[in-house]
């Protein structure tokens, strides 16, 4: 049995478009394969997911074409109903090379366009998709808005052409944001980053909204299986937040569900990452029944640790002293001339 999609909630769009509040992840963690993966977003999609959070790099986008064409091939959804998104890699920003990359992601995914592109990190600093946490490249540079226009014009042109119906940014700070945006033809509609009750981003999730830019949340359940080189002694394990666990237990309902009913009910749409039918199921269901209280919704707020997971460390540049500097802590784009 699929759910019924006028039960699934909806955000909007700065076009006044509405979205699905929740979406299917589909980065494999270099921990489950493309078949695996692929196999995922088809019971998603029939089971009632219309919202999929895709990437060049995640290198699973052929597969997941198959599985697209078969569902649309089948009856289950037309292609409007779905809303596809992609990502470029930080090795396609350079002049020519993001149409390259959209042309190529459209190709695997079997599609005439994308409801969304997004550029992916905010620089052209590349490292191979599986690396180990130390490795650097000697290439890597600090963020350039000028180098970071240059990328988003070629998006802007995707939306001139048809290829892309909205355009994004990921992994971006306020200090970036605050030197890019008024340069931009065409705004982001989408902000994604990284959100989980113990990495709220408050000020940057507020300066998204205020600015009518959805924020998507990537990480929604504190990425239990996240690759070696994301993890520190220091992470916080966001099922075990006291404040997660009470809502579990009265609510009689798993810590990830507790994690995806805060995110949607905060304003965020969560991505979250299943392979395994009962998780993507419970995963998409938690939202469209019994929300949290404004009591929980609270509590889980005062669980903000600042804990962020997806530290970019492999980005960093040479001179730069610790992955903070990729997300400008002290309110100015760091290493910036
Ligand atoms: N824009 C970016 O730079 C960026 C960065 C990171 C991620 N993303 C996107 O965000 C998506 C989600 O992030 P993520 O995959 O890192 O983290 P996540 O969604 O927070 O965590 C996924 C993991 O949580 C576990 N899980 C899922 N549903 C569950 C449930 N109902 N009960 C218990 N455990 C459950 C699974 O672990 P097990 O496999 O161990 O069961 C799964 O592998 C990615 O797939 C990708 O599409 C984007």
């Amino acid at each position: 049995m699929s759910i019924d999609q006028d039960r699934i909630p909806r955000k909007t769009l700065c076009s006044g478009e509405k979205i699905p509040a929740i979406g299917l992840g589909t980065f494999g963690s270099d921990k489950y394969g493309a078949d695996q993966v692929a196999e995922a977003v088809l019971g998603a999609i029939r089971y009632g997911y219309r919202l999929i959070d895709c990437a060049s790099v995640y290198q699973n986008e052929d597969r997941i074409g198959q599985v697209l064409r078969q569902v649309v091939q089948e009856k289950t959804v037309t292609r409007s109903d779905l809303f596809v998104i992609s990502k470029v890699w930080n090795d396609m920003h350079a002049e020519g090379q993001v149409i390259i990359s959209c042309k190529k992601s459209l190709q695997d995914l079997g599609l005439d366009y994308l409801d969304l592109y997004l550029v992916h990190w905010p620089f052209r600093n590349y490292h191979a998709p599986g690396c180990s946490g130390d490795s650097r490249n000697p290439d890597s540079k600090p963020f350039s808005p000028d180098e970071f226009m240059e990328t988003w014009q070629q998006c802007e042109e995707l939306v001139e052409k048809g290829l892309v119906r909205y355009i994004g940014m990921s992994n971006m700070t306020i200090p970036k944001l605050e030197a890019v945006l008024p340069r931009c033809r065409i705004k982001p509609a989408v902000l994604e980053m990284e959100l989980h009750p113990s990495f709220q981003q408050p000020e940057l999730f507020d300066y998204a909204v205020s600015r009518n830019i959805l924020p998507i949340g990537y990480c929604p359940l504190g990425s239990p299986s996240r690759p070696e080189r994301d993890r520190t002694d220091e992470d916080v394990v966001d099922m075990e937040l006291p404040a997660v666990v009470e809502a579990a237990r009265a609510h009689g309902i798993h810590p990830a569900e507790v994690c995806l009913k805060w995110a949607v009910q905060r304003g965020q749409v969560p991505i979250p990452f299943s392979v395994k039918e009962h998780q993507y199921k419970s995963n998409l269901k938690c939202i469209t029944e019994d929300p949290l209280t404004e009591e929980e919704m609270e509590a889980i707020r005062l669980e903000d640790r600042n804990c962020r997971l997806i530290k970019g460390q492999v980005f960093l540049w040479e001179g730069s002293k610790g992955w903070e500097d990729l997300w400008d802590v002290d309110g100015k784009i760091t290493g910036l001339e």
